[in-house]
């Protein structure tokens, strides 16, 4: 596994705890975060020293290294100015003290929080950075001559659950990225069922698959459409996780599986098409959050559907023209076949409406470039159809560090996606407003009662964010974190 799987928790004295180096904080007026018995003793000038020159500046994401007596390594990181701490700086520190750690060829380190006790969220924070910043993704390198993986991390201070806790959310986030970096030849639908499949064993789900043959029989014309271009098997999963009281309503996450986006008939251009490995990053959420509630086991009803294939081009391949018949019996005018991930989500939708009785239900979606033209690689776009669940979703992206945008859902915009022929179509108004186009679409699939939040992920899912736990120009697992504190787990 190329990431730590277990970050322990220590509150003993820091020299009694075992590994090959210590991390501690410095803030930006050069004073460690703590006065540390007998630092002076093991690291004496090696640290006074490079204070002395001007190594450290005790910047965010900045870590050094500092050798001392025998050899005695520590890493100071940064922690900016003193009496404005958070969470996400310590997330940063976490990360890129693995980073250094992996480096250096370092086995395991010792954390040592700046500050004790209290703010149980910070050691959660720490943990995270420090699994996510031990993530690699070497699976198909052969002739790496010395891969190094680090062993193990140990936070000394702070809050022992929240620090298992850390780590179990990024677990689900590691595990999101490797699907999510692996390439539409080996991450198929069949691949993503399978992960499915292993996370519900684990978590005491019920998984359920339906193939081509099944879901087309059952009505899901918007999926069975969008896969007729392939020969990959398409799949419907379905994860259902109860370990709250039989009654109490589930809450239903969805997650765009597009394996690989050729855009079909409607071809994309060949730059960066490569990238569309990448649009199934709305089922790896699904995947990652369903992952973390296998570890954490709360006691709640979460229900996790995705819908999953190729869009191929090719003489079985459905047409710009053609009328498709959704789940819910709503008939769609295909004007692009590249405009594929609303297809596929509306019968996951309408199937999440029919099927349960949700609480809410939030969807994932890599679904727009137009959302990459608004919001950059900065934030996530969201729209919904309830007031308190946004208000909800933007507390927890500022408690994650995940930001997001809410869009307006006005009924102009719900115009715009009406087809003269079929009930509605695939596309909005030609160069307008082209994110805000995919969420008035889905919500026509969404039960008018159910309070829904859709995620346009287009931006934030892999790419440009070069974070200390966090590697640029890769899948990134963004809003994973978001969505387990939303859930309240
Ligand atoms: N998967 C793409 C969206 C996308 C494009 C994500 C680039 C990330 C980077 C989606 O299926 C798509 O092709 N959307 C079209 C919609 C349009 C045809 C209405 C788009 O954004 O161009
Ligand atoms: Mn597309
Ligand atoms: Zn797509």
């Amino acid at each position: 596994m190329a990431h730590l799987s277990k970050v322990k928790h220590s509150s003993a004295d820091w020299r009694k705890v075992k590994s090959d180096a210590i991390a501690v904080g410095i803030y930006d007026d050069l004073k460690l975060s703590r006065q540390l018995q007998g630092v002076n003793r093991e690291l004496g000038r090696g640290l006074s020293n490079a204070l002395a020159a001007k190594l450290i500046n005790g910047k965010v994401g900045e870590v050094k290294t500092v050798v001392g007596k025998k050899g005695a390594i520590a890493f100071v990181f940064g922690l900016g100015k003193r009496g404005e701490l958070n969470a996400e700086k310590l997330r940063r520190a976490g990360g890129g003290v693995s980073k250094v750690c992996i480096a250096n060829k370092v086995d395991s380190v010792a954390f040592i929080m700046p500050v004790d006790g209290k703010e149980n969220y910070f050691s959660q924070a720490a943990a995270e950075g420090l699994v996510l910043g031990s993530y690699q993704f070497n699976e198909f390198k052969t002739t790496d001559e010395d891969p190094f993986e680090m062993k193990g991390a140990t936070v000394v201070g702070g809050h022992k659950t929240s620090v298992s806790k850390g780590a179990h959310i990024a677990h689900g986030v590691c595990l999101a990225r490797n699907v999510e970096n692996r390439p539409g030849n080996v991450a198929t639908p069949t691949h993503i069922a399978d992960n499915a499949k292993e996370i519900g064993k684990a978590g005491g789900m019920k998984v359920t698959v339906f193939d081509r043959e099944k879901f087309t029989k059952m009505g899901m014309g918007a999926l069975a459409g969008v896969a007729s271009g392939t020969e990959v098997p398409p799949k419907f999963i379905i994860m259902e996780y109860m370990g709250g009281p039989k009654k109490q309503k589930p809450k239903v996450l969805v997650g765009k599986g597009l394996t690989f986006d050729s855009g079909g008939i409607s071809i994309k251009p060949a730059a960066k098409m490569d990238e569309m490995k990448y649009d199934m990053c709305g089922s790896g959420v699904v995947l990652g959050v369903m992952k973390a509630v296998a570890e954490l086991k709360p006691k709640m009803n979460i229900i996790g559907i995705i819908p999953s294939t190729e869009n191929m081009s090719g003489d079985k391949a459905y047409r710009p023209g053609d009328v498709l018949t959704a789940y819910n019996g709503k008939t769609i005018e295909v004007l692009n076949t590249d405009a594929e991930g609303r297809l596929i989500l509306a019968d996951a939708l309408s199937y999440a409406t029919k099927h349960y009785d949700p609480e809410y239900i939030l969807d994932f979606a890599t679904l727009t470039g137009a959302v990459v033209v608004a919001l950059g690689h900065v934030a996530t776009g969201i729209m919904g159809t309830d007031e308190a669940l946004v208000k909800t979703i933007k507390t927890s992206s500022k408690t994650t560090g995940e930001k997001v945008w809410e869009f307006p859902l006005w009924d102009e915009y719900i115009d715009q996606v009406k087809s003269r022929i079929a009930d509605v179509k695939n596309v909005g108004a030609p160069m307008q407003a082209g994110t805000i186009a995919g969420g008035a679409f889905l919500k026509s699939f969404v039960g008018e009662d159910i309070p829904w939040c859709h995620f346009d992920i287009a931006g934030t899912a892999w790419g440009d964010k070069d974070l200390p736990y966090q590697n640029k120009g890769t899948a990134t697992g963004e809003v994973i974190r978001l969505v387990v504190d939303l859930l309240g787990i």
